[in-house]
């Protein structure tokens, strides 16, 4: 870990242009980067906060295909729906820039021409997915299949999403074509691999032993186990048509693979940030004395841990990542936040129900951020958070002073009096909030010091409350003034303290009491960051209360959204091409009873089966663990398809699989024989 950085470097991952971006992105990665950054900033570091939108890749040309336009128009579309997103919940950014942009298919060529030349890729004829029909390789998202590690069946061709193992199409079991729903066929074509494979004693050291203890847990765990795994080369290129062109000879029709370019995005971003501004790039990518920070979600983390810090090494002038604070997901009202099943709070959308209420979200979004494990998104608890704390503690503590300093001097800050041993004691209190604000935000806890910056609000209302100077102002006014005074340095003290948090709630602040923001550090020493003499302004109100009727609206929203989409689902699946008898009769279908079972250790899928299936008491191992609890289906009837050749699946034999299906609500059931009499081993037929 860097001590006393000259300077920050920090990223936020580049959103896909393929679809707007939701509270699960805000939560993950770019509210937590952008308190950060502010937070940097009142500290006069110097920061440099940069982002983009990341145009190439599958997943553009697939939405370009489902809309029927071109993947131009796709990302045009996305990436000024992104940018005033961002800028609507105050992200800020000190660039974001474009993948698209011209700065940037120089600075990625460059890079891989410099590897190119350096002797840094492996080139290599290897066979690949082809899909006949599309007459089309296929690569990550335009591939899925069974993940070879967890069993998950909707892994993609560069990643399951389930375990975070990072795959190449080619390791998917049974792989589909996401184009034409064919099964794709092997085809020669020549690529470039990064071997990553000769990076694995610098990442050990590197990770492994230099960020031991200052990298998430859930990071350093994730990272571990993938080097574990064996580090492997992995393809830098790509035969699609759309990305920026490999750019060596016999590569013609050939691009870079979206994660090479994507990651040196934060540098192109970097190169049009300095020619704007007039400065200077190299520093923020090159000297030791920088910091760099990259904020992502856990679904990135080993290309951010791995191939990134690989591709930074083999190139030799650049500096490495110091943190990659990765969080884990945000979950919605209990389900996982999809894009393709429209379950998601739309930042666009969120504006049109509550207008100028960014920092609600932003707030409730912190106190509830998936800092170390995947968290809910709730309409009620985002009430509840506006209700009882925006509104109760902060709004209501300004409010008073404000409402009050106005009616008792005509909003000019009294002069105090000699302070009671109170006054000191929560003066000092507030002199405190800094420092320990300072030391969460050091470590990426967020929600602590999001926790902390409210307790300060906290100690301005106990204040207010134990005091009572609408009662004091009748027996003795001069004491009042002091009580007040008291109150308008902890307001003051807010109107910067919240700022990283809650940037449009501090300029709301600051302008009631007609000051600048102050300096992290706050200028404590003679207590008057509020002068007496000064003039404040005419309350505002800072946060309203969320009335139930509004919360409701969401949730029938989300209701909606549910009951179209299991009318959606209910939709029969086309009918597969036709078999012959003899491939049916060659499946030995039996019934069978499930003795024991018990969860596969490490893995949130799979549970061990150990089924009586008449012929032989075997092991299945089966990917139901998220639908059943091991002590629920001991003694259950099932349908067995006893001669599928076994499988091993996390060094578990599999001897056979157990037939499933899925009920009105798309969960997964059992398809049992129930028929009375029907013993073990009775074949289906
Ligand atoms: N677009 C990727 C995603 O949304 C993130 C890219 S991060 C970068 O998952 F490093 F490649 F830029
Ligand atoms: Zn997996």
């Amino acid at each position: 870990m860097i001590q006393n950085p000259e300077r920050y470097t920090i990223t936020a991952a580049l959103p896909y242009t393929n679809g707007p971006i939701h509270i699960g992105h805000l939560a993950g990665v770019y509210v937590p980067a952008d308190i950060y950054s502010r937070y940097l900033r009142l500290q006069n570091r110097d920061v440099l906060f940069v982002c983009g939108s990341d145009e190439h890749g599958v997943a553009i040309s697939m939405k370009a295909k489902k809309e029927g336009i071109t993947p131009q128009q796709v990302i045009d579309k996305y990436d000024g729906i992104i940018r005033k997103s961002f800028s609507d919940f105050g992200i800020a950014f000190d660039n974001y820039s474009r993948t698209s942009a011209k700065i940037h298919h120089e600075t990625a060529s460059d890079y891989f021409r410099k590897l190119y030349e350096n002797g840094d890729f492996i080139e290599e004829v290897t066979e690949q997915l082809y899909d006949v029909k599309a007459d089309q390789f296929l690569a990550d998202r335009f591939v899925t299949g069974t993940c070879p590690k967890c069993g998950n069946e909707e892994a993609y061709g560069d990643q399951c999403e389930k375990c975070g193992s990072t795959l190449n199409a080619t390791d998917l079991i049974n792989p589909k074509s996401t184009i034409t729903g064919e099964t794709p066929v092997l085809k020669s074509t020549k690529h470039w691999f990064l071997p990553l494979d000769r990076y694995d004693a610098f990442l050990r050291e590197w990770i492994l032993e230099g960020h031991k203890n200052d990298w998430k847990p859930n990071v350093y765990g994730q990272v571990k186990s993938w080097i574990d795994g064996g580090l492997e080369p992995r393809a830098v290129t790509r035969d699609l048509d759309w990305g920026i062109d490999v750019p060596v000879e016999g590569a013609e029709g050939k691009k870079l693979y979206v994660w090479f370019d994507a990651p040196i995005g934060y540098i192109s971003s970097t190169k049009e940030w300095a020619q704007r501004e007039g400065k200077d790039w190299t520093p923020y990518w090159k000297d030791k004395g920088t910091k760099l920070v990259h904020f992502i979600g856990k679904d990135n983390i080993v290309f951010h841990c791995v191939i990134f810090p690989a591709m930074l090494k083999a190139e030799g002038s650049y500096i490495l990542p110091d943190n990659v604070p990765a969080n884990e997901f945000l979950n919605l009202e209990g389900n996982k936040l999809s894009t393709s099943k429209n379950w998601a709070v739309w930042l666009h959308e969120y504006l049109e129900e509550f207008p100028n209420q960014q920092d609600v979200l932003r707030y409730a979004l912190t106190s509830n951020a998936p800092e170390t494990k995947d968290n809910d998104f709730t309409w009620k608890d985002f009430q509840a958070r506006n209700n009882n704390e925006l509104v109760a503690i902060f709004g209501n503590f300004i409010n008073r002073v404000v409402v009050l300093t106005n009616k008792y001097y005509n909003g000019v800050v009294p002069t105090p009096n000699e302070l009671s041993e109170v006054d000191e004691q929560t003066l000092a209190e507030l002199q405190a909030y800094p420092a320990v604000i300072s030391s969460s935000i050091e470590r990426y806890r967020f929600r602590e010091a999001l926790g902390e910056m409210m307790n300060a609000a906290r100690l301005g209302n106990k204040y207010l409350a134990d005091e009572e100077p609408w009662k004091m102002i009748k027996t003795d006014p001069e004491r009042t003034k002091t009580q007040m005074y008291v109150a308008l340095q902890i307001a003051a003290a807010l109107s910067t303290l919240c700022e990283p948090f809650l940037p449009f709630t501090s300029k709301k602040l600051l302008k009631m009491l007609n000051i600048k923001i102050n300096n992290w550090n706050l200028e404590f020493e003679d207590w008057n960051l509020l002068p007496a003499g000064h003039q404040i302004g005419e309350a505002e109100l800072l946060f309203a209360k969320i009335e139930d009727e509004a919360i409701q609206k969401q949730i029938d929203k989300l209701e909606a959204t549910k009951t179209a989409n299991l009318a959606e689902n209910k939709k029969a699946e086309p009918q597969k091409d036709l078999i012959q008898f003899e491939d049916f009769a060659k499946m030995d279908l039996r019934v069978g009873t499930i003795l024991e079972a018990e969860k596969m250790p490490k893995a949130n899928k799979l549970l061990i089966l150990k089924v009586d299936t008449g012929i032989d008491v075997r092991t299945i191992v089966s990917g139901i663990a998220e639908s059943f609890k091991p002590e629920d289906i001991i003694g259950k009837r099932v349908t067995v398809l006893a001669n599928l050749a076994p499988r091993a699946l996390r060094g578990v034999e599999s001897q056979g699989m157990i037939l499933m299906t899925n009920n009105a609500e798309g969960k997964l059931v059992f398809v049992n024989p129930d028929a009375d009499g029907v013993g073990n081993g009775e074949t289906i037929n």
